[in-house]
């Protein structure tokens, strides 16, 4: 008797399991994967790891196939970067013994989370607003804009080792982000995620435009393998 209520229970959620899929068993645990974004700043302190329930929006198929079997820190300092931190001689530094490493998915794995991460787009309505002038950027224009006019610098790395560690860095961001996803981000963080630390410096759209071409050619001059 006690057997039979068993074998249902594990056919029970081998079903559930099966439908959710890898996302669901492997992923969800530290992503948020179905949305809303996160609401509360309580929320956003707590948060194990990136959303990804607007992933189809945000990444480059591509760069997810080849990021999930071979992952480099994209955050410097974690996801909450004042849990990460330790006092050293030259100020703050990042206590690296803290940090995790991520999960390395096989190539056939990392191609089938890819793919359903790439149908993930709630917010097909911020991207269609945006397009991309083309255009250049020297890199030492580019970042004399990042740094001294709009002050991303603060909070982004734009070389390893260079620049603020409390959000993502932005040296492979081209490779890794849809160009319109940048632009719609830029212009207003909290439309994708509410509570962001990210302030909106309500760019104009020529410095907006700019920092894509900026990003563009920090990402060709990248060579750390990524
Ligand atoms: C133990 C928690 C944990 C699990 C489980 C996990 N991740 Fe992550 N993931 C993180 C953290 C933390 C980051 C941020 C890493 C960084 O910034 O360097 C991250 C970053 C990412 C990124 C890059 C996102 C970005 O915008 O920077 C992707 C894509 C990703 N994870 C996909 C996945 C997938 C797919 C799975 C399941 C196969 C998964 N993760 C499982 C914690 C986790
Ligand atoms: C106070 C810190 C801070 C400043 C200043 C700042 N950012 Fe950010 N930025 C962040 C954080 C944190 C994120 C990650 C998204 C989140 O957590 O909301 C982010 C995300 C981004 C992203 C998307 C990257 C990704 O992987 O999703 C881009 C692009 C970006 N910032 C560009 C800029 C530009 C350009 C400026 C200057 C106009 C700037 N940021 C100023 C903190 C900052």
């Amino acid at each position: 008797m006690k057997r039979m209520i068993l074998v249902t229970v594990l056919g029970f959620s081998g079903a559930v399991l099966a439908e959710g899929g890898m996302l669901q068993e492997s992923c969800a645990a530290c992503h948020n994967i179905k949305g809303p974004a996160t609401q509360t700043l309580k929320a956003a302190f707590e948060k194990k790891g990136p959303a990804l329930f607007y992933a189809g929006n945000k990444y480059r198929q591509e760069w997810l196939v080849s990021w999930l079997q071979k992952p480099s820190r994209i955050r410097p300092a974690g996801m909450y970067y004042g849990g990460h931190i330790k006092p050293g001689p030259k100020g703050d530094e990042i206590d690296t013994s803290t940090l995790t490493d991520h999960i390395a998915l096989s190539k056939a794995d990392a191609t089938s989370v890819a793919a359903e991460l790439m149908k993930l787009k709630p917010h097909n309505d911020l991207i269609a607003k945006e397009k991309i002038e083309s255009g250049t950027i020297s890199k030492q224009m580019g970042e004399m804009a990042f740094n001294k006019f709009l002050g991303c610098m603060a909070c982004h790395l734009i070389e390893p080792e260079y620049g603020g560690v409390s959000g993502p860095e932005l040296y492979t961001a081209a490779k890794r982000l849809q160009p319109q996803y940048i632009v719609s981000f830029i212009r207003s963080p909290q439309a994708w995620e509410p509570k962001s630390m990210m302030p909106n410096k309500n760019l104009s759209e020529v410095n907006i435009q700019k920092m894509v071409h900026y990003l563009e050619t920090l990402s060709k001059e990248a060579t750390n393998g990524h």
